[in-house]
């Protein structure tokens, strides 16, 4: 049917759900959290490269493992292969595609708790992060799965006024190359991967420096879920070094994107220069989101929403909350509620379940939010600054806090962290904030909290972002449910998670018979 709603999102974990929990625990505690190792796979093989030491970013101290990155030789076979193989995964009905998509889901609730273990210990997420992560993936695949069967099965029949008979269908491009980062290291790479498998194209993945043993995994597994190794190939490492000079590759016929919007523009303008064909590039970057906070709002609900919007998974999702725009009468009341809250939030290892905000990624990031902290400190009047735990010295991490500020103009770049940013605003001012929000060029989440709909209504109507969250938090978009993307500076669309998504993925094909 039309929403694809014949399949179900996967349940995940009820964390309230006390033996579900130790039993997870338990299984989880069957992998180590070091000896872990990966590496380029091409063909269906794990191939050597150059090796790479993977530290936990809870504590550097402890070796997760060793990630070998791809060489440029490599790179080259991985496409040259691809090339000769992607037309046979084209022409395998979209059934068959549909169905190793749907036995990756599979596989990988089966996988769980060795997934949501390298996610934890390679990516610093909390388990209830981790398990979403893993949902994510399942539902990406599944969702896709049943968009695949439906638009890419039989061809649609035209009308044929003139005898003819006319038939549309979509078709996949080619070798697509998927660019993934690090924030969603199995959900998104695997989003990008299964929608261009889906649409038939063969697929080079290059996952994010940081997360190659999560990818590693996750291509294991789809070789396992009936994948064929010449159609899907793994090319981790460095960015400008791996990817970069597959940008002018004229056999990569699209490119799939989330990331910096530096990155991206870097990206387009490569594919710009190409002397051949023009390909598209599908682009999901950065967001500077904020969230608009009436004076009719409940400022319980606003506060549980900014903590999770901002704070969770260490405010590290490009959907996160960056700017806070409190309505003057209420913002004190409101404001000391949320520095309570804030006060309140266990920051720590990843892998104890009482964390609420666990590490950042890396020094790099690690030392930009920290000088970023450092300036609002100086600049800003501070609501919040959290002191880190002494438990937390040998991770990389932030404390959350949060900072008035004089308006958008203050940031100039995406803060990639738990950082929050506050600006009060009169009721009259409404328009010269959405002028703001607008003027930015960023357009990717926005909150609202307000219980007068004509202002609901108005904001919505006029607010340039991809997605827009009404009386709740504004993180954690669900697959099928809230179709994902920006617009503007914030990516190119289609929704990731939405019924359009493959079709970027793929050329639609006519065909018409004098019968
Ligand atoms: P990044 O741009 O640094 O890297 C993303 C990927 O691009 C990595 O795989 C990297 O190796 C690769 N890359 C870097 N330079 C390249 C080059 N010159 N040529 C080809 N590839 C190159 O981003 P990141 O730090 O990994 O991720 C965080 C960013 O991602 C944030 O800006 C965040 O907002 C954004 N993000 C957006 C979405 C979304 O759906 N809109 C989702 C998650 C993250
Ligand atoms: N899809 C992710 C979210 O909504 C990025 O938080």
């Amino acid at each position: 049917n039309l929403y694809g709603t014949e399949r179900q999102n996967s349940r995940g974990l009820d964390l309230s759900d006390a033996p579900k929990l130790v039993d997870l625990g338990s299984k989880m505690k069957a992998f180590a959290v070091t000896g872990w190792s990966g590496g380029p796979i091409i063909g269906g093989l794990e191939v050597p490269g150059d090796k790479q030491t993977v530290t936990s970013p809870s504590d550097r101290g402890i070796k997760v493992g060793e990630m070998a990155w791809a060489s440029r030789d490599q790179a080259e076979q991985a496409v040259a292969r691809a090339d000769r193989a992607w037309w046979g995964w084209n022409k395998t009905p979209a059934a068959k595609r549909a169905e190793c998509l749907e036995r990756m889901a599979d596989l990988m609730e089966e996988n769980t708790p060795e997934l949501m273990v390298l996610c934890m210990c390679e990516a610093g997420k909390t388990t209830a992060d981790a398990i979403a992560e893993v949902r994510e993936a399942v539902d990406f695949c599944r969702y896709y799965a049943v968009r695949c069967r439906r638009d890419f099965g039989d061809a649609m029949v035209m009308p044929g006024p003139t005898g003819e008979r006319n038939e549309l269908s979509l078709q996949g491009r080619g070798v697509f190359l998927c660019i993934s980062p690090w924030n969603f290291p199995l959900a998104i790479f695997l989003g990008q991967v299964s929608a261009a498998l889906a649409a038939g194209n063969a697929v080079i993945a290059k996952p994010a420096e940081q997360t190659g043993l999560v990818a590693a995994a996750a291509i294991k597994l789809f070789h396992r879920a009936g994948v064929p190794g010449d159609v899907l190939h793994l090319l981790p490492g460095d960015g400008p070094t791996v990817a970069g000079p597959l940008l002018s590759d004229e056999r990569i016929k699209g490119v799939a994107f989330t990331g910096s919007t530096e990155t991206a523009k870097l990206i387009q303008r490569a594919l710009a220069a190409r002397d051949g064909e023009i390909v598209p590039l599908i682009a999901e970057t950065g967001g500077q989101n904020a969230m608009i906070v009436d004076s009719t709002a409940l400022p319980e609900q606003v506060v549980r929403d900014v903590l999770a919007s901002s704070f969770q998974s260490a405010g590290q999702r490009c959907s996160a909350l960056r700017v806070l725009f409190l309505q003057a009468d209420v913002a004190d009341k409101v404001l000391t509620m949320l520095g309570g809250a804030m006060d309140e939030l266990t920051i720590g290892d990843s892998a104890d379940l009482a964390t609420d905000v666990g590490p950042v990624i890396d020094e790099d990031a690690q030392a930009m939010l920290t000088a970023h902290i450092e300036r609002m400190r100086k600049e800003a009047k501070v609501i919040r600054d959290l002191p880190l735990p002494a438990s937390t010295e040998k991770g990389t991490f932030v404390a959350p806090a949060a900072f008035e500020i004089a308006g958008l103009h203050v940031l100039q770049k995406e803060v990639f962290g738990p950082v929050l940013h506050v600006i009060r605003f009169k009721a009259s001012e409404l328009d010269s904030i959405i002028d703001q929000i607008n003027n930015s060029g960023f357009g990717l989440t926005l909150g609202i909290h307000s219980r007068i709909d004509e202002t609901v209504n108005y904001i919505c109507q006029r607010v340039r972002v991809g997605n827009a969250y009404v009386n709740r938090n504004q993180i954690g978009a669900i697959v099928g449910v809230q179709p994902f993307g920006g617009t503007g500076l914030s990516g190119t669309g289609p929704k990731a998670g939405g019924p359009r998504y493959l079709h970027r993925f793929a050329t639609e094909y006519a065909v018409s018979i004098d019968t």
